[in-house]
Parts: structure tokens; C-alpha cells; sequence
């Protein structure tokens, strides 16, 4: 089996989407601002990055830190670098501020910059202008108000907060929900919990609990949290399901978009045509409360070009501590996958495209930091094994080839799935397979809540 690939370079990042259908009316929401991408000096630095900041977030998800530093935060959901991602317009407030956000499935909290204050460190990346970074100013908004510590959904975020400073049958104390912090690898945000009103045209929500950041590292947006804690969007909105059709990466930075469907009230039942579905797992109960964020799926088998993969069962499915196992993440670009079950992969199209007499691109893999490459120069079509992931219930998603890999120039495709070079044997802890961006491209996905399962559908994007 082997499908082909038209020429697609890879290279500028973020895409908008706008938002539509909300209980049944399409919301219209401001196109994006971003002007064209600057030229790219160096597509392979840029191809670098993205493979070392999917590697960095696959580290992430599975070493949330969750420690608990004095009054901060003792939960720490986790957070994509913002390029790479897909973004979302919202708006907050009276009268409402409109601001883009990062949307991420791999976490729960929902978070914009915030106040004229507003500080972000190192935030100068590609295609994100720090002095540009959208802020909501609560001074502006006759509904923001500060989340008080006596508030149940402060537990939310901080299940065994202390009130000291209240009276313990006061139903008025002042005290503040403390002050979150939320570590990345490379970044940070910190602020205070807000209830503001999240504005829709057809149905606004109030009292919805934001996070208000004063100060972040390497973020080029808020974000909202699509997991699967009590403090996500879809969570406070009561959603039913939500779904989405991610465009392709290659229109980056320009004015593409797709719609991202939240159904929620009365909203309409009825599964679209011809999507294949998988029960989400259980989430387990783990030491890690962050992995309760994480929309996990069963993963039974991979093959390439029809060929199943060796990769071993205790990777491909979570055991009872969620070590091991599949999630589907919205925040990470390329799929990461652990080096025991990304080493059978790679032999196996290694192997296959061998007898086709590519040649390899060594490298162009030490540049890039992908892997492999092969050097296809000189090939008018190039045919390649067929890349399949085969999950629980029997649904099959079988990737289109731009998918899992993609052109870096002229001569040279590269997959885009990271691994981790670790040479270590046992499972880390959290997933061993995360499922990113850029496998879910040209796919509709569809996250029902209410019936626990994630649905898919191979489809044009645009
Ligand atoms: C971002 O800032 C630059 C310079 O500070 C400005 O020229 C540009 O128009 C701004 N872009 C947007 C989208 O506001
Ligand atoms: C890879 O695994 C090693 C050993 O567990 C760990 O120290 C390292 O941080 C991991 N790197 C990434 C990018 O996940
Ligand atoms: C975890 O967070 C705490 C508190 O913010 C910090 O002191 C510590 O260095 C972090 N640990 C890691 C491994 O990042
Ligand atoms: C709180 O109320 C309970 C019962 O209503 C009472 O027994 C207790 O002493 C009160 N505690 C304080 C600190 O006032
Ligand atoms: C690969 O190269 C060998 C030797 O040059 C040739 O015999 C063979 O037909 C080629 N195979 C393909 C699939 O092009
Ligand atoms: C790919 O192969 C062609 C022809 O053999 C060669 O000229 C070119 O330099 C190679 N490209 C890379 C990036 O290795
Ligand atoms: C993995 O190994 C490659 C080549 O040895 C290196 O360039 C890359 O930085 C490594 N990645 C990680 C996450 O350690």
C-alpha cells in the first residue's frame, strides 16, 4: 500500500481558526491579524525547532510538575509552545475584548495575558511580535472579578487550598484564591483566577473561571484548555462534544481557517457520515493529577505499508498508573512516540523505502532533527508506505502522506514524528504516544464528551 505526495513544503507556523456553530448559530469571529510571514532565513533551523519543541512537550506531558511551591499552584496542566499550535478567537468581558488563544486539548486551564503590566519573557519567536501580544484588561470589563479562596471552583486548581486568612464559617471573606503558576519546560505563566463572562453571540457563558496572567515566559498567546479537567472549556461550557479539521500547516501565518464546533445544550445528536470512532480509556488514576487532563485512546496496532510493527503492548496501552499508552493532544505539532515503539517504525519505512532506492539524508536529519530522510531527487511522484494507526473498536486512521512526511526542499522528505534518543528500556512515566497536530491535519476530529469516545474522518480541511 503506498499513496503519494504532491510537492508541500513545511515551513511557517500557526494557523487561525475560527469558531462556528455554537448551538447551532455560526459564530463569526475576527479574522486573524497576521500579516504574511517574514521570509524564513533558515527553514531548517525552524524545522529544528519544531521537532526539539515537540520532543520538549512530549517531555512535558509525562513529567508534569505538579510540586507545590508555598501558596502556588499544585496542579500544573500542561502548555504547547505557541507556534506549532492552532488558535482561537474569544472574547471576554462587558462589552467583550477579543483575543486569540492557542487551543489545547493536552490541558485544562484557560488564561489570557492580562492587565497593561502584562510582562512576557523570551516571547520574541518566530511570527510573534512581543509588543503585539493581545491583553484583556479587566479595568475595562464590568464582569471581571477576582475568584475569592472561599470559592468551590478555587479547589478547582487547588484541591487542598487553605483559607488562612478566613474566618472558617465566614461566607465573606476577602482572601484571594492564591496566585497559579504553570511551569513549562521552557516557559512559564503566573496570575490570579478570574470570573469574568465568556461572550458568544448566541449564548454567552458568566461567571467563567479564567485565569488572569500578570507575567509568562516563551508564550506567544493565552490559552484555552480543551482537557478534560473541571476548569476546561468545553467542561464549563457543558459541552456535549466539540470537533474540529485542522488545515494544513502550510497555510501558517495566513488568513485559512477551519471551524471548531462546540454542541452543547439541545445541540443536535446524530453522528456525521462515515466517521470511525474509539472509546476514550479511562483516565487513570494516577500519582499524577495533571494526566487526568489528558484524552487517552486506546492504540492497538500501527503498520506501515500494510506491515504490522512490532512495538510492545505495554507501550501501546496505558497500565493502571496511565505509564504507556496514547493521547490525543491539539498542542503538540509532530506525534512523539517513545523510542521502543518509534524504532520499529522507522526500520520498517527504512526498510520499505530502501527497495525503492531512495537514499538516505543523513544530513539533512542532523539539521532538522528528524528522521528518516530520504533524498527523492529527481522523482517526478514519490510513492511511499502507506502509514496506519489501527485503534480499539476497529477504527482505522489511515494518515494521508503529507501527514507524516513532508518536503523540506526540493530533494529531501523528512517523517515528522519525534522521538525521545533516550536509550533507556522501561516506560516513562505518562503517554507513550502522543498524538500532535500535524497527524491530525485534514482529519475531522471529533471530541464526544457524552459518549466518552473520539470520533475521525479523513477530510479536506479547508
Ligand atoms: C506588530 O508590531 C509591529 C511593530 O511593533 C507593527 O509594525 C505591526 O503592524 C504589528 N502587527 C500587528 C498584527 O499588530
Ligand atoms: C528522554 O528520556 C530521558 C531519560 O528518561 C530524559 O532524561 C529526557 O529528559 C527525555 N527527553 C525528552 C525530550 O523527553
Ligand atoms: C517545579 O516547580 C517548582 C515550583 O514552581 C520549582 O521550584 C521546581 O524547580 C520545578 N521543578 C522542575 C523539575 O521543573
Ligand atoms: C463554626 O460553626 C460551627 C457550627 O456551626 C461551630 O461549632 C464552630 O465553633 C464555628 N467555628 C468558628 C471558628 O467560629
Ligand atoms: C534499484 O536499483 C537497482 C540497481 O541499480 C535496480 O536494479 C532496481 O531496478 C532499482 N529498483 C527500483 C524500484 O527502482
Ligand atoms: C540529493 O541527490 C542529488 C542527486 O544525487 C544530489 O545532487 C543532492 O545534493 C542531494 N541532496 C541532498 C540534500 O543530499
Ligand atoms: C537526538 O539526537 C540527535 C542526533 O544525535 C540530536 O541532534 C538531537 O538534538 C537529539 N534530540 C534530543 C531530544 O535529545
Amino acid at each position: 500500500m503506498s499513496s503519494s505526495l504532491s510537492l508541500l513544503p513545511l515551513f511557517s507556523l500557526i494557523s487561525i481558526f475560527s469558531l462556528s456553530s455554537a448551538y447551532s448559530t455560526t459564530l463569526s469571529l475576527s479574522p486573524t491579524t497576521a500579516s504574511p510571514p517574514p521570509p524564513l532565513a533558515n527553514p531548517w533551523q525552524r524545522l529544528n525547532h519544531l521537532s526539539a519543541a515537540s520532543s520538549t512537550r512530549a517531555h512535558l506531558l509525562k513529567h508534569p510538575n505538579t510540586s507545590t511551591s508555598a501558596a502556588a499552584a499544585t496542579k500544573a496542566p500542561l502548555f504547547p509552545r505557541g507556534y506549532g499550535g492552532y488558535s482561537i478567537s474569544l472574547s471576554f468581558g462587558t462589552p467583550p475584548q477579543t483575543l486569540p488563544f492557542v487551543m489545547d486539548t493536552g490541558s485544562s486551564l484557560v488564561w489570557f495575558p492580562c492587565t497593561q503590566r502584562y510582562a512576557c519573557n523570551s516571547c520574541n519567536f518566530v511570527n510573534v511580535n512581543p509588543s503585539n501580544i493581545s491583553i484583556f484588561l479587566p479595568k475595562s470589563s464590568s464582569s471581571s472579578m477576582i475568584i475569592g479562596c472561599k470559592n468551590p471552583k478555587c479547589r478547582w486548581i487547588f484541591p487542598d487550598v487553605q483559607c488562612k486568612n478566613c474566618d472558617q464559617n465566614s461566607t465573606t471573606c476577602k482572601e484571594f484564591c492564591p496566585p497559579y503558576i504553570i511551569q513549562y519546560g521552557s516557559g512559564s505563566t503566573t496570575g490570579l483566577l478570574l470570573s469574568e463572562t465568556l461572550f458568544f453571540p448566541e449564548k454567552s457563558v458568566e461567571n467563567f473561571f479564567v485565569g488572569c496572567s500578570i507575567f509568562s515566559s516563551r508564550q506567544p498567546a493565552g490559552i484555552a484548555g480543551f482537557g478534560r479537567g473541571p476548569e476546561s472549556l468545553p467542561a464549563q461550557m457543558g459541552l456535549k462534544r466539540f470537533s474540529y479539521c485542522l488545515v494544513s500547516h502550510r497555510f501558517d501565518d495566513e488568513p485559512v481557517s477551519s471551524d471548531l464546533v462546540f454542541v452543547g445544550g439541545g445541540g443536535a445528536a446524530g453522528a456525521a457520515a462515515g466517521v470511525e470512532y474509539t472509546p476514550f480509556r479511562k483516565n487513570p488514576k494516577s500519582a499524577n493529577p495533571a494526566f487526568q487532563d489528558y484524552y487517552y485512546v486506546t492504540l492497538r496496532k500501527i503498520t506501515v505499508g500494510g506491515v504490522h510493527v512490532k512495538a510492545p503492548y505495554e507501550f501501546l496501552v496505558a497500565d493502571a498508573a496511565g505509564d504507556g499508552g496514547t493521547i490525543v493532544d491539539s498542542g503538540t505539532t509532530f506525534t512523539f512516540m517513545e523510542s521502543r515503539v518509534f524504532e520499529p517504525v522507522a526500520e520498517e519505512f527504512e526498510k520499505q523505502v530502501g527497495r525503492r532506492n531512495y537514499s538516505r539524508a543523513r544530513e539533512v536529519e542532523d539539521r532538522s532533527g528528524l528522521r528518516p530522510c530520504f533524498n527523492v531527487s529527481g522523482e517526478g511522484s514519490v510513492s511511499l508506505p502507506e502509514l496506519s494507526f489501527h485503534f480499539k473498536g476497529g477504527a482505522e486512521m489511515v494518515l494521508p502522506l503529507a501527514d507524516y512526511f513532508s518536503f523540506l526542499d526540493d530533494s529531501v522528505i523528512c517523517m515528522t514524528v519525534v522521538t525521545n534518543n533516550s536509550t533507556r528500556e522501561g516506560i516513562g512515566p505518562g503517554p507513550a504516544i502522543i498524538l500532535g497536530n500535524y497527524q491530525q491535519q485534514n482529519f475531522y476530529m471529533e471530541y464526544d464528551l457524552e459518549n466518552e469516545r473520539l470520533g475521525f474522518k479523513r477530510q479536506l480541511c479547508k
